[in-house]
């Protein structure tokens, strides 16, 4: 499940949990307490995937990214951030996602997106390239809207929403 590319291999700090079912190819970093389940593929090879601290990517999601060229030279690498959450079935491809951001299941993020701390990607949304998301919103739709500041419980959902996977993949490392 885990694969070198190039002579790089995927890094996993502390407390990571990987379901054996998932695939992390080339040049991965997975922060500290986060988590990646069953049928995830994430492709570090044209570029680099930066996963941070208790972020779970739930089942069968897809993470890639673009290659350098010279028409953009650092290429678009996949940086996602601390406490996030992305639903199963999502597709993240060469974007950069902040801090406590849950996307909804089956969502799509394109090439160069920006999704600021604390926003909700509603489930099946698609994101399309360039896209700025503002910090503190929910965003609907495809193409993406912005729908509304979201309420004072959302925002401490975001925050228990990646507790409850730190949790739950506490309770899968004991069985494993
Ligand atoms: C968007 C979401 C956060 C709900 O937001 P909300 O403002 O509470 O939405 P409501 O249920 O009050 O619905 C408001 C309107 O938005 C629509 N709506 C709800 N979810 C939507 C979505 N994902 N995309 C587009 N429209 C949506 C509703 O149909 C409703 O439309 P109407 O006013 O025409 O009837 C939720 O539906 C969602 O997509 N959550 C993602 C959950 C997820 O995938 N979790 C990860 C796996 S654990």
């Amino acid at each position: 499940m885990l694969r070198s590319y190039k002579g790089k291999s995927p890094r996993l700090a502390q407390g990571v949990y990987i379901d054996e079912s998932s695939v992390l190819v080339g040049d991965i970093e997975v922060g500290e307490d986060s988590s990646v389940w069953p049928l995830v593929a994430a492709r570090g090879d044209v570029n680099y995937i930066k996963i941070g601290k208790r972020t779970n990517v739930q089942d069968g999601s897809v993470l890639h990214l673009t290659r350098k060229s010279a028409s953009v030279p650092d290429g678009y690498p996949l940086i996602i951030g601390d406490d996030v959450t992305v639903g199963h079935k999502v597709m993240l491809h060469g974007c950069k996602l902040g801090n406590r951001i849950l996307v909804g299941m089956g969502a799509i993020i394109m090439d160069n997106v920006t999704v600021g701390d604390d926003v909700i990607i509603g489930g099946g949304a698609l994101v399309p390239p360039n896209k700025n998301l503002e910090s503190g919103f929910l965003y609907v739709g495809s193409p993406v809207k912005q729908a509304r500041p979201l309420t004072e419980q959302e925002l401490q959902f975001l925050k228990v929403s990646a507790q409850n996977y730190v949790e739950l993949k506490d309770e899968y490392l004991e069985e494993s």
